[in-house]
């Protein structure tokens, strides 16, 4: 076989927020593959970096009072731990906020400058006249110009659809200070990309360069015809100054990946001195290329990417691996379910190959959504790799260790069988290679069952009973744990950590694909120690409570409120750790309801059960821990407010239908005296 030479690359994360599950499918998905590659041999570079420029990084540093590149360097080393919890085997990892970025990204803009492919021209944009800054859509609000709905943001109404231009909003203000903004003009730069118009229908047909799907997504976008691409943000932005344009940065998606040669410039500098950077980018690069993207940001891959590189004289990448989106439960994660699962959280809770090993069983390398159901994820997790492969392990290991002096049998008693697994590598790994992992999986789980009915006609547990059955029992258990490494080698690339485990349990030198060949016969093992426990359904409920956003602590806020009367507002703020912007507060439903009955429950101190008119056909049930506070009956009749679009929950009591509000003594907001249940409450 010849070592390939491939360098592999995610999509950046925004140095903007924590990584949470979405993230991580895309990430997993890459490393899988790339520690598959290793595994067979090849070459393997992986780099990675934190996307830190553009206006909402800029913005958050300043609410939080830093700097842009002190707030960076703090995302960074979350992002960095994030990713070394889940087993990400970057060999480097950077900042797009670097040296060597801002020099690559003035290079590759000057060339396609020289070679015309920038022009310049004026564009009338909003401009917030008390923070001084043009707006970009997301910072306006206004009346649709269209159906007349108010609120809507600067590029598209949510309520008719209708995308327009900013400055054709009615009423518009800025999000930022709440002014209304002016029409202001300024000189922007602009990337020509229709003289890439033939290039780009080329190379996105190139054989596969890219999934089909998206390919026939972009016909759609030649079809509408290529448009300049505006690269270019006055300041203030926190970015890379535009060449010979003073006070023009370049947009963020301009030096973003441009991130990626940055990174791996900076890996080759620090890490291995002995690569070279041309033999990577350089136009007759023979080495390959590849990066791996969510759906969303196909665009700028597809089009922009390969256009800047081909205008600079770069070599373009070898494909790009697309992913589709992930949900929780099947529908988009959401904060107030608890579904918003930050990585942070969930390695708090949980072990992180789990869920490795649960999305290598739902990816394909087709670009299609996948769902974290996590029953699913209990169930399947369990079944496969704590009930079938680790399994095999513990039932043989004890024999071995206890009465065969840690010693593997002197001969392989199944050859066959043995060699069947063996022969089975093949075909996994090309699954692995063609990113099918769904189908590797499969594929091993199919041999660990085989493993499994072997071991259970053979019975050695009920052979050790009998007399002059050693020989018996040594031989199955010796083929029980050569059959295991063979599936933990195949495991490897999605159980890292469990797989550095094994090799230590079995004392070897090497796991990779080809140290399989080699059937282990009069070897020393070491004494088994558990490998993997069980997933607790406890934890994953834990896991997501913890989740919930501070929307669901506002009864516990609240609560302290009531306790400490006359500092309400600092202690609420104290109480929520979380700010929400103002859209995610509009998401909340209040109405006003009625207490129709209201007792104490059985086996809670805490709870006060609520039967609540909320106008609707039925009425709600609601447990609410407000029991120290009220006598039940002094509840009964009494309008009280409830966010009434609250997930369900179930309690150990029973469904909790919603959340009522707390009021009382000296708080003087309650709804208008004539409100009746059902109203909504502003
Ligand atoms: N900074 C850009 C990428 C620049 S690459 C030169 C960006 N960052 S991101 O943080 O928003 O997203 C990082 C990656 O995570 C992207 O590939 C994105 O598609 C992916 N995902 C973000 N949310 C996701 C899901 N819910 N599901 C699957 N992937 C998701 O985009
Ligand atoms: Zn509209």
């Amino acid at each position: 076989m010849s070592v390939r030479k491939i360098l592999v690359t995610n999509a950046l994360p925004y140095a903007n927020g924590p990584i949470h599950m979405g993230h991580l499918l895309g990430y997993i998905q890459a490393d899988i593959w790339v520690r598959a590659m290793r595994s067979l041999g090849h070459d393997v570079t992986y780099v990675c970096a934190d996307d830190a420029h553009g206006t909402a990084i800029m913005l958050s540093a300043k609410n939080g009072g830093v700097t842009p590149e002190s707030y960076i360097a703090s995302i960074q080393k979350e992002h960095e731990s994030d990713f070394a919890a889940f087993n990400i085997s970057f060999d480097h990892y950077d900042s797009t906020h670097s040296s060597e970025n801002k020099i690559r990204a003035e290079e590759i803009y000057l060339k396609n400058y020289q070679a015309g492919h920038i022009a310049v021209r004026p564009v009338t944009q909003l401009f917030d006249p008390e923070k001084q800054m043009f707006l970009s859509d997301r910072f306006i609000k206004g009346t649709c110009p269209k159906c007349n709905t108010e609120d809507q943001y600067g590029d598209a109404c949510e309520s008719c659809g209708t995308t327009y231009n900013a400055i054709e909003l009615l009423n518009p203000r800025s999000t930022l200070s709440g002014s209304t903004p002016v029409e202001k003009s300024s000189d922007h730069y602009f990337f020509k990309l229709p003289d890439f118009n033939h290039y780009l229908q080329q190379w996105t047909r190139d054989q596969g360069r890219l999934p089909v799907s998206i390919a026939n997504k972009l016909d759609e976008w030649f079809e509408a015809g290529l448009s300049d691409w505006d690269i270019s943000r006055d300041a203030p932005y926190f970015g890379f100054e535009i060449p010979n344009a003073p006070n023009k940065y370049f947009y963020v998606w301009v030096d973003a990946p441009i991130g990626y040669m940055a990174s791996f410039e900076n890996y080759i500098k620090t890490k291995r001195p002995e690569l070279s950077f041309e033999e990577y980018w350089g136009k007759d690069s023979k080495n390959e290329v590849y990066h791996f993207i969510g759906k969303d940001i196909v665009y700028f891959h597809a089009l922009f990417w390969p256009a800047m590189l081909e205008g600079a004289g770069y070599r373009t990448p070898t494909a790009l691996f697309v992913n589709g989106f992930l949900t929780v439960n099947g529908q988009k994660m959401s904060k107030s379910r608890g579904t918003f699962i930050k990585a942070a959280t969930y390695k708090e809770y949980l072990n992180p190959e789990q869920l490795r090993y649960y999305f290598a069983s739902k990816i394909s390398d087709k670009v299609e959504d996948s769902d974290l159901n996590l029953d699913d994820f209990i169930q399947k997790v369990n079944s496969d790799l704590v009930g079938k492969v680790i399994n095999i392990a513990s039932r043989c290991a004890k024999f071995i260790n206890k009465d065969f002096n840690n010693t593997l049998s002197k001969q392989c008693a199944e050859l066959e069988l043995v060699q069947q697994f063996i022969d089975a590598g093949q075909h996994i790994m090309q699954s692995y290679e063609a990113r099918e992992f769904s189908t590797a999986i499969r594929q091993i789980m199919a041999l660990a069952d085989k493993a499994n009915q072997y071991i259970d006609e053979k019975k050695p547990w009920s052979l050790a009973k009998q007399e002059g059955q050693e020989q018996q029992v040594h031989d199955i258990c010796s083929v029980g744990i050569n059959l295991f490494r063979q599936l933990m080698v195949y495991l490897q690339p999605v159980l890292p950590a469990l797989a550095d485990e094994v090799q230590q349990f079995l004392k070897l030198e090497h796991f990779n694909f080809a140290s399989r060949e080699s059937i282990l016969t009069d070897w020393e093992i070491n004494t088994f120690t558990p490998l993997m426990q069980r997933v607790d359904k406890k934890a994953v409920d834990a896991m997501v409570d913890a989740s919930k956003s501070s929307l669901t602590a506002i009864e516990p806020a609240v609560k302290a409120v009531k306790k400490t009367a006359k500092t309400t507002v600092t202690t609420a703020q104290n109480t929520t750790s979380e700010s929400i912007q103002i859209d995610d507060f509009l998401k909340v439903d209040l109405r006003v309801a009625k207490v129709l009955q209201a007792t104490t429950v059985d086996g809670s101190d805490k709870l006060l059960q609520l039967t609540l008119d909320v106008g609707e056909t039925e009425p709600r049930n609601v447990f609410s821990g407000i029991r120290a506070q009220y006598v039940p009956e002094d509840l009964q009749d009494k309008l009280v407010v409830m966010v009434a679009n609250l997930a369900p929950r179930k309690m150990r009591f029973g469904i909790s239908n919603g959340m009522v509000l707390c009021s009382g003594d000296g708080f003087i907001i309650s709804p208008a005296s004539n409100a009746k249940p059902g109203d909504k409450v502003s």
